[in-house]
């Protein structure tokens, strides 16, 4: 195992600010260290700087349009380099609109994907049916091929085309979904496991499920895009658009487990941290640990108890 990790520090996907910190705020709380603990290979791929733009109109209501397509550009070209080196691709965001970018690389390097989002938001409106115009509620509309004739091409996404199959995706821990996105993933089928199942089947089933449900196509590489407010904001307040009624620390960290399980997790994005919007210090520190855990969670740490295999007693 080796994590190959990208920073992305960008918050044009939506409007609060703050959300660009979460990566260094994420290598602070000492990722880098401790999956070398766990007997991770890691290299750091640093810091993606992006492309300012000067004039950058709203298109259709979206928001930074140009500065969404071209960061994901450089995003996606950065994901395809970490795959090609061989790593288990960890993107620290950033707001969600990177999903488009890391799914997009991570496909253009390794070919169809399962995608797992973990998220209170299904990300899945168009600019036409967005209602706050903030790309970051978006992501989804731009990879899905079925949504293709939905999506107008906005500038500075020309680089990019659909490349998922809604049958290959799977959402756990939705609780805020817009109507026209609740008509999307009914009109699509798309497999859901929102709040309302976790609590009817428990996580355990939900993971199993999940899985069934994706390997009864073809065992493919996992996306897992982990938006930290799929996590009840008692236990992770330090993010942009809070959801009362979110997933526990436990069943947040189960499904990193079970991913990392099944050996075919092969990136991971953690994205919508972001620590000016915790109210104290606690908050921040909660949120941020909670962001640790779940990756150290992808590369194999147990909750009872980890040794490297060449351990030997003292
Ligand atoms: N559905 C809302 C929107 O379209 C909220 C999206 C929140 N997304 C997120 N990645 N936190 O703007
Ligand atoms: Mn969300
Ligand atoms: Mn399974
Ligand atoms: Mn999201």
């Amino acid at each position: 195992r080796s994590a190959g990790i990208i920073g992305a520090p960008f918050s044009k996907g939506q409007s609060r600010g703050g959300v660009e910190c979460g990566p260094d705020r994420i290598r602070a709380a000492g990722l880098l260290d401790r999956l070398q603990q766990l007997g991770c290979a890691v290299k750091d791929y640093g810091n993606l700087t992006f492309e300012d733009i000067a004039v950058d109109e709203p298109v259709r209501g979206s928001k930074n349009v140009r500065a969404v397509g071209s960061a994901n550009q450089r995003l996606s070209e950065a994901v395809q380099a970490v795959k090609k080196d061989g790593h288990t691709a960890v993107m620290l965001g950033g707001d969600h609109s990177l999903a488009i970018g890391s799914i997009h690389g991570h496909t253009a390097a390794v070919g169809p994907l399962s995608v797992v989002w973990v998220d209170a938001h299904a990300d899945v409106n168009t600019p036409l049916t967005s209602y706050t115009g903030n790309l970051h509620g978006q992501p989804m509309s731009y990879l899905l091929y079925e949504l293709q004739s939905k999506v107008p091409v906005l500038p500075n996404f020309s680089w990019m085309k659909p490349c998922l199959s809604s049958q290959d995706l799977v959402y756990i821990g939705l609780r805020d979904v817009d109507p026209a996105e609740h008509y999307i993933l009914k009109l699509l089928g798309v497999k859901v496991f929102c709040m309302s199942q976790v609590d009817q089947l428990g996580v355990a089933r939900v993971m199993e499920e999940t899985c069934d449900y994706l390997w009864n196509r073809a065992k493919k590489p996992i996306h897992l895009s982990y938006d930290i407010d799929a996590i009840d904001p008692l236990i992770t307040p330090a993010t942009g658009t809070p959801v009362v009624g979110g997933l526990t620390y436990r069943e947040g960290l189960y499904i990193t487990e079970h991913l990392c399980q099944t050996g075919l997790l092969s990136a991971v994005d953690l994205v919508e941290v972001n620590p000016l919007r915790g109210r104290t210090e606690d908050h921040v520190h909660s949120t941020v640990s909670t962001a640790v855990d779940l990756l150290l969670g992808c590369f194999g740490r147990l909750r009872e108890g980890n040794h490297l295999p060449n351990y030997s007693l003292p």
